[in-house]
């Protein structure tokens, strides 16, 4: 069985790999010659746990190939994946411009009947649009039909979350395009659930989302809590023993990011409004998480007479441990806010920095500086004020002594929830967090 990819970012690259572990011939396509060049060589062009040593491994043994010659991939596919990006566009709405890209390609290069599996995640009904797309613009006369298979990897856990999901989604329209998503996932040996193609589109939002809504709720508790004096970490511990309510995604903090999250919530509120539903929980749960990203900052704003010539601390960069994407990151708008008001800003990422250089260069900005050091203990060095806003291991490990013996004057703004209150006020450290 021949299986072709479309782009190889977290979706598309990790899906590739996987099948080729699994023993398929795979072919991953993307338009950027670089980025061909260094996977060919085994190097990935993203950081994620484990996928190096499967491309290369792969690379070895003949089973994974990268091109930017799609009509080659394409043309004589059993399956091709579509695993392009769907980035947010101003108004809230999914950008399908990828995905209309790579249809035309397919359309004007299969040369036998073949499986077009959408796993973007896209608006309900974009796979009936896909499938008349390619029709319209066949070149060749084959048999094409489109299916939906939604990606539920997490970054940082990529190539864990693929080879050991919770379940496989399906969507087909025909017995026939079932059968063969069915076999090309016989080999994972995990459940399967098969439905109808809206609903598997449906259901990629409605999980997405969903997770989304748990944490903005717990944010939302969290900041109750500061103001009742109950300590959130206590209330999800307490929580999470109800099998109905569980013990995940319970973690409250400084909001949401990422690639996803943000722009899935977006995206199914602006479908529901595009059908005239006003999908109430998720605009509570987008408005809830665009005001956490900034509570910390603006409690430390209220604290302190201005930024100015201050220097902050900022450890983590990234939206989550385990990864190095920014992408709707809560540090950067924090950031941002920093040096508007003057700060100096020395920041530490054990995976972020060089992305982060492409949005915040090093020197002036603003009225503040951007540096960037290559250790926490180096961020706190003499600094006036810390942020914590990743819960990468190098932050956990440091001890309430390491921020009052380092900082000129030990003042702790941690959106992760990393330390114990009490340990840091033993210590002698200021310390805020969220919700406790
Ligand atoms: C998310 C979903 O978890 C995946 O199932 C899904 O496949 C993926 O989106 C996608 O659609 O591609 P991801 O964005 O990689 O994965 O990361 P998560 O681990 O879900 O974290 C998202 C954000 O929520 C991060 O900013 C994280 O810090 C935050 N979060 C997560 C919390 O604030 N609290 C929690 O308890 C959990």
């Amino acid at each position: 069985m021949k299986i072709a990819v479309a782009g190889t970012g977290y979706v598309g690259l990790v899906a590739g790999v996987c099948f080729a572990e699994q023993g398929y011939d795979v072919t991953c396509v993307d338009v950027d010659e670089k980025k061909i060049e260094l996977m060919r060589q085994g190097i990935s062009p993203i950081y994620e746990d484990g996928l190096e040593e499967l491309m290369k491994k792969n690379n070895a043994r003949g089973t994974l190939h990268y091109t930017t010659d799609y009509v080659e991939a394409y043309k004589d596919a059993d399956a091709i994946f579509i695993g392009v990006g769907t980035p947010e566009m101003p108004d809230g709405s999914a950008n399908l411009s990828y995905i209309a890209t790579v249809s035309r390609q397919i359309a004007e290069s299969v040369e036998k009947d073949c499986l077009v599996v959408v796993k973007s995640t896209v608006p309900v009904g974009t796979n009936d649009k896909v499938e008349q797309f390619i029709k319209d613009f066949l070149v060749h006369d084959v048999k094409v039909e489109v299916a939906s298979n939604p990606e539920f990897l997490a970054q940082g856990t990529a190539v864990h979350d693929t080879l050991h999901a919770a379940r496989i989604i399906i969507g087909t329209e025909s017995r026939e395009a079932e059968a063969l998503l069915m076999k090309i996932y016989e080999p994972f040996g995990l459940p399967i659930v098969s439905v109808k193609r809206r609903s598997a589109e449906m259901i990629k939002y409605a999980c997405n989302d969903f997770l989304a809504l748990k944490i903005s709720y717990m944010n939302d508790i969290a900041n109750l809590c500061e103001l009742v004096g109950a300590d959130i970490t206590d209330v999800a511990k307490g929580m999470c023993y109800d099998e109905r309510i569980g013990s995940r995604f319970l973690n409250a903090g400084i909001g949401f990011g990422g690639s996803c999250f943000p722009k899935d919530t977006k995206a199914l509120k602006f479908l529901a409004k595009e059908h005239g539903y006003q999908l109430r929980t998720v605009e509570a749960c987008v408005a809830v998480n665009a005001d956490q990203k900034t509570r910390l900052f603006e409690k430390a704003k209220d604290r302190m007479i201005s930024f100015s010539g201050l220097k902050v601390a900022v450890l983590g960069l990234t939206f989550k441990a385990g990864t190095d994407d920014l992408r709707e990151a809560p540090s950067i708008d924090n950031i941002k806010l920093l040096l508007q008001g003057g700060a100096d800003i020395y920041a530490y990422d054990p995976k972020g920095e060089e992305r982060a250089k492409l949005i915040f260069p090093e020197g002036k900005l603003d009225k503040g500086t951007m540096n960037y050091v290559s250790s926490p203990e180096e961020a706190l060095d003499q600094a006036n004020i810390c942020f914590v806003f990743t819960e990468w291991k190098e932050m956990k490990d440091l001890t309430p002594a390491d921020f009052k013996e380092k900082m000129h004057t030990p003042l702790v703004y941690d959106g992760r929830n990393l330390y114990s209150p009490e340990a840091m006020k033993d210590a002698g450290v200021e310390y805020y967090s969220i919700g406790r």
